[in-house]
């Protein structure tokens, strides 16, 4: 686009959200070209082991960390490796070399971060961690960014995906710990040593860092009490649920006057508190301050590409912020399509107003069946106009519940025109 030379980063790891940073990269190099000016492009990424990753394109693997470290055209490298030794090493030689770096580890962050950022500043670079806190929720941005003069006093939050996987298979679909743990695992949440998540210590690095950005201290991993989901009866969790409570595990911290204080535990929560809907890998951050009252950020909180797509956001605030054209122009907007709203899908609420007469219900019914609406429930109130027929559809275009709906006001037994509700679904595709 530009013919500006590319930006080359390095990758610390090829595994569940190496591999995805590197598609991710690629599949949407026009866009990340667009907004920062450069094209970016993966110069290397270190393995253990090569032969585990037959699809990676020749070359890019390497067993050998100085080949990134040595490497100068190489400025930024991902750190999404894991694990304290040797990436802390591995993380300090690369900003030593004068590399930003962005990482996915809460545990490194949470138990050196002092030794890290501090040489990061020595360095004059950056080193960026938004992927370290529930994956694909902006999470660590806003507070450290948005809520920059918010005082915030509470973070309550469902912050490691694994164990509210195994939570939600167990309850809603009676799975055994072991299997639930298992498929958990297989879609690529789990830690390499799963330990961290059933026992609360990846929540616990998590809130760590949450709680060093909102109260302005370094909290460190070892000051956070941690009881995990391995030690929960799945007969508390049916108790709790009699009385109308779901038992999730939740990471919270807290300020009081000078003291701060953080911890992980399962707890109760009421049907209607906002984090007990929150249900599989997804999480979900609660903030109150005194000036915002209450804030939510929900969304997926592990996965390869969920994680990546923070990787890739910290990638692009170290090219952005280095001048090169950020947000200066207006050409990262483009001429896209627009399509028409009736092809929205949802299911729909009906109300018709209509003669309580023999073969009313049968018409209305065939309106629906010709425009391919499926009905889900049918009930039928008497109305001051008329008799109302209420009908909830099950997923359809919204355009033909619309004109089955038309078809049905144009009938001489139809008294007032219908009301069309769309029924807002979660995590659904619209289209
Ligand atoms: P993973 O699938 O186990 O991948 C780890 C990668 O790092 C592998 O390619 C591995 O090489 C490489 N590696 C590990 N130790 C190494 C060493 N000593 N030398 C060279 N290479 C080494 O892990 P992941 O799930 O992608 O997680 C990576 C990081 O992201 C972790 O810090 C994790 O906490 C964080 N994170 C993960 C998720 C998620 O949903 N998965 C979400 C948020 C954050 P080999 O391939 O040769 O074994
Ligand atoms: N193992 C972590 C989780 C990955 O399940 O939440 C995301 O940090």
């Amino acid at each position: 686009m530009t013919g500006t030379s590319p930006i080359r980063i390095g990758l610390l790891g090829y595994g569940t959200v190496g591999s995805a940073v590197h598609r991710l990269l690629r599949d949407s190099a026009e866009s990340i070209e667009r907004v920062t000016g450069q094209p970016v492009e993966v110069a290397a990424a270190l393995v253990r082991d090569p032969a585990r990753h037959a699809d990676a394109p020749d070359g890019l693997l390497t067993t050998d960390f100085a080949r990134l470290r040595d490497d100068p055209t190489i400025s930024v490298v991902a750190e999404v490796m894991g694990g304290i030794d040797p990436t802390r090493e591995y993380v300090l030689a690369l900003l030593g070399a004068g590399k930003s770096v962005v990482s996915a580890n809460k545990q490194l962050l949470s138990q050196h971060g002092d030794e890290l950022f501090g040489a990061a500043e020595r360095n004059g670079v950056q080193l960026r961690f938004e992927a370290s806190v529930c994956a694909a929720i902006p999470v660590v941005k806003v507070l450290r960014e948005s809520m920059i003069v918010t005082n915030v006093h509470r973070i309550d939050g469902i912050v490691n995906g694994t164990t509210n996987f195994i939570l939600t298979r167990m309850i809603q679909s009676g799975a055994p710990y072991a299997d639930a743990l298992a498929e958990a695992q297989a879609l690529g949440y789990a830690e390499a040593d799963p330990t961290e998540d059933v026992t609360g210590a990846d929540a616990a690095a998590k809130i760590a860092i949450l709680a060093s950005i909102a109260f302005h201290t370094r909290m460190r991993l070892e000051e956070v009490d941690h009881v995990g989901i391995n030690l929960l009866d799945l007969a508390d969790v049916e108790h709790a649920a009699e009385l109308g409570y779901a038992v999730k595990l939740i990471a919270s911290a807290w300020r009081s006057g000078g003291e701060v204080a953080a911890r992980v535990h399962p707890c109760l929560l009421a049907a209607n508190h906002p984090l007990a809907a929150v249900d599989g890998a997804f999480n979900a951050v609660m903030l109150q301050g005194s000036s915002i009252r209450e804030v939510i950020l929900e969304g997926p909180g592990a996965g390869g590409e969920e994680t990546a797509t923070a990787v890739i956001g910290d990638v692009v605030a170290v090219i952005g912020t280095q001048g090169t054209g950020f947000l200066q122009h207006d050409v990262h907007y483009r001429d896209v399509g627009r399509f028409p709203p009736g092809r929205l899908q949802s299911p729909c609420y009906l109300r018709f107003t209509v003669d309580d007469t023999p073969g009313v219900l049968a018409q209305v019914a065939q309106q629906l069946a010709d425009h391919d609406v499926s009905v889900a429930q049918v009930v039928q109130h008497p109305g001051e106009a008329g008799v109302h027929i209420v009908i909830l559809t099950h997923r359809a275009a919204e355009g033909d519940v619309r004109a089955a709906a038309d078809g049905v006001a144009a009938k001489d037994f139809s008294r007032t025109a219908p009301v069309l509700l769309p029924v807002l679904e979660r995590h659904a595709d619209a289209t």
